[in-house]
């Protein structure tokens, strides 16, 4: 009998709640994405759409920095990107309003921040109301805010994960929607254990966005 009987390049996890992507009855849900770089959670979203596992459609991705990653993915999709860079931009809230009338003019119903690593503020929350939603690489309200990861392994927790979120004014702190569980594992880098939250992210956060519009339907 060995003292951990799960492999240590398993991939356990624990969702909650543990319900699939659900079909949404009558139209599909007009997504709008905002991505700060990588943007493997906008392709997540995209390949759930397009294997019908979400009833939805992707709108438009907007993203903040020249050269991010999710831009290039967006052409790959035939989904269209603008860039909003925050630099331009001398407060938060022009930037929001910006970003709402971008989305605006692409018709978008859902806002999901994919990555976006900038602080939103009731310009864009109640343009979107209820609609606005964050995926964060932890399990909330555990290592709000930035380098959450990197704050997970500094702090010698066994068990982290990722929140899928309402967003509120105050950082990573609206309503959970779904969050999944990820092992620490005593020879994680920074980098292993960001891969093995990603990969739950990419389960989840579709999984979240229709239980979200199916709890505003009922
Ligand atoms: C994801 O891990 C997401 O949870 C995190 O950024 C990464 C983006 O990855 N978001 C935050 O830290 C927000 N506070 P991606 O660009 O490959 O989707």
């Amino acid at each position: 009998m060995t003292a951990n009987p799960i492999p240590a390049n398993s991939t356990p996890s624990l969702i909650s709640p543990d319900v699939p992507c659900s079909s949404i009855p009558s139209f599909p849900l007009k997504l709008g994405i905002m991505a700060s770089g990588n943007g493997s959670n906008f392709e997540a979203v995209a390949e759930a759409i397009a294997s019908k596992r979400l009833n939805a459609q992707i709108q438009a991705v907007i993203y903040n920095n020249p050269g991010a990653k999710v831009a290039a993915r967006a052409e790959r999709w035939g989904v269209p990107s603008v860039l909003i860079n925050h630099r331009d931009y001398r407060k938060r809230e022009d930037l929001d309003a910006k970003i709402v009338e971008i989305f605006r003019q692409f018709g978008v119903e859902w806002v999901i921040m994919a990555g976006w690593m900038r602080i939103v503020t009731p310009v864009l929350i109640d343009a979107f109301p209820n609609r606005v939603i964050n995926i964060h690489p932890s399990l909330l309200p555990s290592f709000r805010g930035a380098k959450a990861v990197e704050q997970a392994l500094a702090s010698g927790v066994k068990i982290t994960g990722c929140t899928v979120h309402l967003v509120v004014p105050e950082v990573d702190s609206g309503p959970v929607l779904m969050q999944a569980a990820v092992p620490i594992w005593a020879d994680d880098t920074l980098d292993t254990l960001h891969d093995r939250i990603q990969v739950q992210e990419h389960i989840i956060l579709p999984r979240a966005i229709a239980l979200a519009a199916t709890q505003q339907q009922m």
